[in-house]
């Protein structure tokens, strides 16, 4: 048995065996090894030598039979109505549906192309399929789909839903109903489960593990044999279909569409999608394919495609089924947002504060749209308890707007096909070799110094500051962004130039730099020389507050940087002051006191900063807080709602540059709730506690009258 065998038989029996163990992990066990595409790719080989060879073809083959086998520990149920599955559309483009709706119109008879099919548009959920029985209106029995004719009674997890009703809402309902639909996890509820069992492995907890995808933590919690366990973990459910159910004569309903049903599953309680849409002909299906494909990375939940059903309930029946797959109905999905690849190497990237992330060196994948070379593995810690080493085969995820990760490593399962020469025959038995296990480098990979790994901290960091490429790389463009000194065009690539050529070492070269030396670098063309010089200079003239702020001390942010520039006033108050100094201004607290303590001792520095002065970048100089008179001074504001003339920004500003503070969230502290047209909760907040609400033109007349002087300001 190979993997890369070319005799077929052989071939054959190895994914049959492959199938069988895989199939094993993931139904039985919850623990998928390899994702879903690869299984999928395996099944389909299998398919087409079948097709070749029927006569190889035994019940026990995985074709045989829809899913897995029921657990040991769940009572064994047959479903009245089998459960289906679905064709799949295998051209991943969105035109894919134009397939589809030919079938259907060919079967259908239908040649007047201005006579369109109508289709209901859904999304395919990622979690797992659930039949709900009712009788008199009562849940009765939960199952899953197991092999499609019967699956496992787990009634008493399923209870612990809570979107699923344990009794139907309406009265008008049929004896006996069969709602099928399917059980997920958010994407949020999964974050949290995980963070909560990673708290608990660190705890020392035994048997504890984090999952994979939200799919298979969905799926552990409804085959947990422990309910109070299934309780804890948060489950969500939509429905999307029927299987058993009392005829029309005996009161059952009479709806004529899928719609129609969906509406009448809404009537009795059940979650139905918001994007469930109403489709005419295939052009409508292309543009739903595409519009939620546009939002899959925003969606609360996983969806890995989406399908089309015709909506007329005596079409369905006409068009019936094919083995075990209606004909009216077809899945068509997206690219897959797992794959797995191989680890190249491990890297060790290095951020501005210095911070060290282990990043895996991909073979490029494919994986949820677009070609991944690089994912990270977050920190020493996370690759030690994944144990991914180079040369691994792992499962890559890229799902919604997060970076890549690797989730886990594809044991390899096959001996070695050829065992490795043993020169020296030590009789020891020999393994095909794994890299080593990954370790933190003692010293900065950039810049040599040490790295220090800070304690009750994930991370390690390099101690080499402002003298580390990486870290100047990166302070460059925190130096120039928007909110900085924005210096506009000056990106990752000419910052990458820039230091790498050695004409920028600190910020204060940026105003050094000539005409020519900007001209000669790569890609620049005389008119973007001219661009970036134009921006460099009109950078000089800024705020104190955007000065700091772009200095990028360590926990110093854009907010930290304004209550600073505020109570100095200009520069060289701040550069004389001390520990205890900067305690004395607001919401500084003793480690953004010794951070900028730290930074301002630096010679390396202070060096930097005077020549940032020399090359003439200035601020119009206020007098510090203590001897202004503000309006607002002390007092906390919190913005809610759409304001007729200023803008948020605008709004914050102005009670800011009066002494105030805006804030997020309205608590007892808050002074003033500023509310315009649809404020929300802040509103109703507001007016529980007996906050002072203003609008607009109160808040403006707050701050031109207000005398009131520095409230309790130091
Ligand atoms: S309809 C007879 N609708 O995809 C049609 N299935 O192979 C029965 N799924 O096992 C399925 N979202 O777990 C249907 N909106 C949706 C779905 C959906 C996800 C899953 C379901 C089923 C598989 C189809």
């Amino acid at each position: 048995m190979s993997e890369t065998n070319s005799d077929p038989r052989q071939r054959y029996d190895w994914l049959q065996n492959t199938l069988h163990e895989h199939a094993h992990r993931y139904y039985v066990l919850d623990e998928p090894t390899v994702p879903d595409a690869q299984y999928d790719q395996w099944f389909q080989e299998l398919q087409r030598i079948e097709a070749q060879h029927p006569n190889w073809i035994t019940p026990a083959s995985p074709s045989q039979r829809v899913g897995g086998r029921a657990l040991d520990g769940f009572e064994v149920v047959r479903h009245r109505v089998p459960m289906l599955s679905i064709r799949t559309e295998t051209d991943t483009e969105a035109t894919g549906a134009e397939a589809f709706d030919q079938r259907i119109r060919k079967e259908l008879e239908l040649v007047d192309p201005s006579i369109q099919v109508q289709y209901v548009a859904e999304p395919k959920f990622d979690g797992l399929a659930i039949s709900l029985r009712y009788e008199q209106g009562v849940l009765v029995q939960a199952s899953t789909r197991g092999d499609g004719e019967s699956g496992e009674n787990v009634t008493a997890n399923i209870r612990t839903i809570g979107q699923i009703p344990l009794k139907l809402q309406d009265v008008n309902f049929p004896d006996v109903l069969e709602v099928r639909g399917e059980v997920y996890m958010r994407r949020d509820d999964f974050e949290s489960l995980n963070e909560r069992q990673r708290e608990k492995i660190a705890q020392g907890a035994k048997g504890e593990k984090t999952f994979v995808n939200p799919r298979n933590a969905a799926a552990g919690a409804v085959r947990q044999l422990d309910p109070r366990i299934a309780a804890t973990r948060p489950l969500s459910f939509f429905a999307y279909g029927l299987g058993d159910i009392s005829p029309a004569e005996q009161g059952g309903p009479s709806f004529s569409t899928h719609e129609g049903m969906l509406q009448t599953l809404k009537a009795w309680g059940f979650p139905v999608s918001e994007l469930v849409s109403l489709c005419h002909g295939a052009k409508d299906l292309v543009a739903y394919h595409q519009r939620v494909e546009g939002l899959r990375d925003r969606l609360p939940f996983d969806i890995d495609g989406v399908v089309y059903k015709v909506n007329r309930l005596d079409l369905q029946k006409r068009l019936g089924f094919l083995t075990r797959e209606p004909r009216w109905a077809v899945a068509h999905k997206y690219p897959a947002q797992e794959q797995t690849t191989q680890v190249l190497d491990i890297d060790v990237q290095v951020g501005r504060t210095g911070k060290l992330t282990p990043v895996a060196k991909l073979a490029p994948v494919f994986v949820g749209g677009v070609t991944v070379t690089n994912a990270t593995l977050h920190n020493e810690d996370e690759v030690q308890r994944k144990d991914v080493r180079i040369g691994d085969t792992v499962i890559v995820r890229r799902a919604g707007d997060v970076i890549p990760e690797v989730v886990a490593v594809v044991p390899a399962t096959e001996p070695p096909t050829v065992a490795p020469v043993d020169l020296f025959d030590t009789g020891a038995p020999m393994h095909r070799p794994r890299g080593a296990v990954f370790t933190m480098p003692s010293h900065c990979p950039i810049c040599g110094s040490l790295v220090v790994r800070e304690p009750g901290e994930a991370n390690h960091r390099c101690t080499g500051g402002l003298f580390c490429s990486a870290q100047r790389k990166q302070a460059l463009l925190h130096f120039a962004q928007r909110r900085a000194m924005d210096i506009e065009g000056l990106g990752d690539k000419l910052v990458d130039q820039l230091v790498e050529s050695g004409f920028v070492h600190s910020p204060a070269d940026l105003y050094q730099l000539s005409r020519d030396t900007i001209a000669g670098l790569d890609r620049m063309a005389e008119k973007s020389a001219d661009n970036l010089l134009a921006a460099i200079e009109a950078s000089k003239t800024t705020t104190l507050a955007r000065f700091i702020y772009a200095l990028g001390i360590r926990h110093v942010g854009e907010s930290t940087a304004k209550d600073l520039a505020k109570h100095f006033g200009d520069l060289p108050a701040l550069l004389q002051a001390n520990e205890v100094d900067f305690l004395a201004v607001r919401d500084v607290g003793p480690v953004v006191a010794s951070s900028l303590f730290t930074f301002l001792c630096q010679p390396h520095n202070q060096e930097v900063i005077q020549a940032l002065i020399n090359s003439g970048v200035n601020w119009p100089s206020e007098a510090p807080l203590a001897q202004q008179h503000q309006a607002l001074a002390g007092m906390t504001f919190v913005l809610t709602g759409t304001l007729p003339t200023l803008s948020r920004d605008q709004a914050k500003e102005l009670i800011e540059a009066a002494g105030g503070k805006v804030a997020g969230s309205v608590s007892k502290k808050t002074h003033y709730v500023v509310a315009g047209t649809e404020a929300g909760s802040k509103l109703e907040k507001a007016l529980e506690l007996g906050i002072k609400v203003l609008d607009e033109s109160d808040l403006l007349n707050l701050l031109q009258d207000n005398p009131t002087p520095s409230a309790h300001h130091p």
